[in-house]
């Protein structure tokens, strides 16, 4: 890769973009963190170029959305092995549940993965191991009219950057460029 400024950010936009789109990538499952020193692995299913936007599905019950409700402030942390790659992202969230946007991405999602919204908030105490799923569809597909009730469980999570470290190993010596306030600087590694 030429190493300029303008070559960091096309970078930058390549691998998220590659992120969001290849399942297979490492970058797809990046870890969010929130304020409350909490993180987890979520996955990647769009990412704007034009917003710098990123958008996460979740649970609308899940404990990290009472706690972006708060304090919106997020991290998401990337890393490639084989392109040598970490992005680490921060950014502001919003949880967005009846929006056209919420609302494509529930129809677009598969009914396997719509089927994880009718069960019980995730968080909840058991006494044994349990899927929180009803017992009737577990290991099954339910049907459109099934999920219908799961709909209001879901919400789409979108994160807008506002500052996209990139940190490249090489054996050369790293190379670690910062992009924020719409402008790309240098950085020691
Ligand atoms: C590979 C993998 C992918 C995951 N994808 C998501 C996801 O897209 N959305 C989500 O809310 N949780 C996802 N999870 C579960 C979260 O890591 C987390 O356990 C759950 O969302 C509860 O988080 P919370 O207690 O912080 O709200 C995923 C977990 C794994 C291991």
């Amino acid at each position: 890769m030429e190493c300029t400024l303008e070559a960091v950010k096309a970078d930058i936009i390549r691998l998220l973009k590659k992120a969001a789109s290849d399942r297979n990538s490492p970058m797809h499952t990046p870890v969010v963190a929130t304020a409350d020193a909490d993180a987890r692995i979520m996955v990647l299913r769009e990412f704007d170029p034009n917003t710098w936007t990123l958008r996460f599905h979740t649970d609308a019950r899940a404990p990290k959305v009472e706690v972006l409700e708060k304090d919106a402030a997020v991290g998401v942390l990337f890393y490639d092995k084989a392109e040598k790659v970490q992005i680490r992202c921060r950014g502001t969230a919003r949880i967005e549940s009846e929006t056209p946007l919420a609302e494509q991405a529930w129809q677009e999602s598969s009914a396997f993965a719509r089927r994880c919204y009718l069960g019980a908030p995730p968080g909840e105490k058991r006494d044994n191991p349990s899927s929180g799923l009803p017992e009737w569809v577990e290991g099954e597909r339910p049907t459109e009219e099934q999920l219908e009730p799961a709909r209001e469980n879901f919400a789409v999570l979108l994160v807008t950057l506002e500052s996209v470290d990139w940190y490249y190993l090489s054996t050369d010596g790293h190379r670690r460029a910062v992009f924020d306030d719409g402008k790309c600087r240098w950085l020691t590694p």
